[in-house]
Order: structure tokens, then sequence, then C-alpha cells
């Protein structure tokens, strides 16, 4: 009897994955445009998706740089990616979005040290973390992955100006559709709900997007927001212990979650192809534009939140 579970597991599991590669096929980045004499910046490189975008932009080229906050984590990314290929350049300096001092550090350091930025990948995330702060006061979700982004971001526009025809991609996340910006309470002061929190920092991500995109349009810098799908990084860190995810991933990935390299396609698409260039204020998925959810879609409460993060950030 033990012998008929093994072949209907076995079977399943194979007929599983061929219909997952199959299915995984159509979300590879179809573009294969080169990326030499370019200079690509993706913040949190050093693991999961902007490592792997890491790797695929290294392939094609490219000069990048790894924004890690820990640089001894991002110098050993670069010797696992250098085990793939040779090619590129990659270069680790440190970035803490949880830090307006580190930002301000970063963005000076690359305006002297760097000729030019084709390319900022916005893709440092945290998710789901207990209640704790950044250094200047911001609630951790929202500070690192909307306000931290934000102020980089205008710090390095001019860059991007400079060197253009250049691209913003910013790594938002389909929950984004369970967000609210409450201006009332940005930074979950009264009530924390750390999915909630999450959920409102990927929908800053997206209005962000819109508004960035409508302030340079015409000024040949595209601007572009992401969700990856669900990818099997150590992003649920504070939410899976890891024996367990490491348990799930096999199951996960059968039933249809993806790999980090999977994960970075439409991030690598958005950053790379020719078909692109000219788009921007658009939201993608599985290397193709998709509808913006109806929350992300009020320009207004996009406007404010530009407004009130200047002033966070003290740009304003
Ligand atoms: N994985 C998914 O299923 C999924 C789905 C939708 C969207 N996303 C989005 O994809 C992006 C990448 O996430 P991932 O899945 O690749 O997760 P990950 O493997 O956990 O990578 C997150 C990266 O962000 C960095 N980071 C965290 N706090 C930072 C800070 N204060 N300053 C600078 N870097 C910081 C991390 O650095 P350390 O290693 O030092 O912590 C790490 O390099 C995130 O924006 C996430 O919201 C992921």
């Amino acid at each position: 009897m033990a012998w008929f579970w093994v072949v209907v597991v076995g079977g399943v599991s194979v007929s599983l994955l061929v219909l997952r590669r199959i299915a995984n096929r159509a979300k590879v980045c179809p573009s294969k445009a080169m990326m030499t004499g370019k200079t690509v910046v993706i913040t949190g490189a050093n693991c999961g998706i902007g490592k792997a975008t890491a790797s695929e932009l290294a392939k094609r080229n490219a000069r990048v740089i790894l924004a890690c906050r820990d640089v001894g984590k991002g110098t050993k990314a670069v010797k696992e990616i250098r085990r793939r290929t040779q090619s590129g350049e990659l270069v680790v300096k440190r970035l803490d979005l949880a830090s307006i001092n580190s930002i301000q550090m970063f963005a000076d350091n690359l305006r002297k040290e760097e000729q030019r930025l084709d390319v900022l990948i916005n893709n440092a995330g945290v998710f789901q973390c207990p209640y704790t702060k950044t250094e200047d006061g911001f609630e951790m979700q929202m500070g690192v992955n909307h306000i931290g982004h934000f102020l980089l971001t205008n710090l390095l526009t001019d860059m991007l100006k400079k060197s253009a025809p250049s691209r913003v991609v910013v790594v938002t996340s389909s929950l984004h559709k369970r967000g609210t910006m409450n201006f009332d309470d940005l930074q979950s002061e009264k009530a924390y709900n750390k999915a909630k929190s999450y959920a409102n920092s990927k929908l800053a991500n997206c209005l962000f997007s819109r508004e960035l995109a409508r302030q340079l349009c015409g000024g040949n810098v595209s601007v572009y927001c992401v969700h990856p799908g669900m990818v099997m990084t150590n992003l649920s860190r504070h939410v899976v212990p890891r024996f367990i995810k490491i348990l799930l991933t096999p199951l996960a990935l059968l039933l249809g979650a993806r790999t980090n390299f999977e994960g970075c396609q439409t991030v690598l698409y958005c950053s790379v192809a020719d078909e692109v260039a000219k788009e921007t204020g658009k939201y993608y998925g599985n290397c193709k534009v998709e509808p913006w959810h109806q929350v992300a879609t009020d320009d207004g409460v996009a406007k404010k939140l530009w407004e009130v993060s200047e002033k966070l950030t003290k740009l304003a």
C-alpha cells in the first residue's frame, strides 16, 4: 500500500513542478537588453529579490551599486554573485533607510564618486516587524519602505535627470490593496497592526510612484511600480520561524511561490527593457502592465502624501 502513496505523491509533485515551470516561463524577462556603461543602484541588495536583480544586471554588464545597511552582508552577496558571473561591476555602499543621516551620506557619496545614475531600484523592505521606530522616530515599516526611499529618490533626482533617459523602479506588493493612508496616524502611534502597517507602506510606494511620475513627466526619467508576486525570500523573518520556512518552502514553490530568480524578473524588465523606456507611472506584474487597484488611484492623496513626506524628511 505504501508504494501506492509514493507513486501518487510523486506523480502529483512532478505534475505540479512541470505546470509550475510552464507557468513561470511566461514570467521571465523577455528583454535581452544589455546594460554596458549604465550604473544601477539597488537598495537592500544583499539578499532576496535585490540580490537576484543585482546578479541579473551584472550578467548584462551593468555597474551595480548594492546599497546595504550591513556592508559585510553586501560583500558576501557580491562573492556569491561572482560565482555565477564575472561580468559587470559590483560595488557595495552603506545605506540604512531607517536613518536620514545615513541616506544623506549615501547620496552625498554617490554624487561625489559616481559619474552617472541610470536606474534607481527602491527594493529594500521590512515586513510585519514588531512596533519599532527608525532613528528619526518613524514607524519602521512606513519609515524604511516609504519615507527612506522617498528621501533617497529626491536626493538622487538631479543625478537621474543628468543621466536621462533614466529610470526609477519602485518595488511594492499586491498587499497594497489592503492599505489606507491615515494621515492622522501615519506612524501608527495610536494603533499598530503589523499587517496593516505593511499594507499602508506598500500603498505609499504606489502613491509615491504615481506622484513622482507626474512630477518628472517629460523629463525622460521614467517611473515603474512593480509587484514581484510571492517570493520565497527572508522577508517573512518577523512572522515565520526559520525552520518552518525551510520546511514549507518546497510546498510553497510547488503551489506557485517564486524563487528569487523568478521574483526579480519584473524588476529586471522595468530596469532594462527598451520597449517600456518611454512608459511612466504604470503598475507592473509578470513583466507586463497591470491595472492600478482603485486604492492607489487617488492623485489628491498621492499629492498629500508627497507634501507630508517632504515635511517629515525636512525637504520642505
Ligand atoms: N518576498 C515576497 O513575497 C514579496 C512580495 C511582495 C513584495 N515584496 C517586496 O520586495 C522587496 C524585497 O523584499 P525581499 O522579499 O527580497 O525580502 P528580503 O530578502 O528580506 O530583502 C529585504 C532587503 O531589505 C533590506 N533592508 C531592510 N531594512 C533596511 C534598512 N533599514 N536599510 C536598508 N536596507 C534594509 C534587507 O537588509 P538586511 O538583510 O540587512 O535585513 C534586505 O536586503 C521589498 O520591498 C518587499 O516589500 C516581496
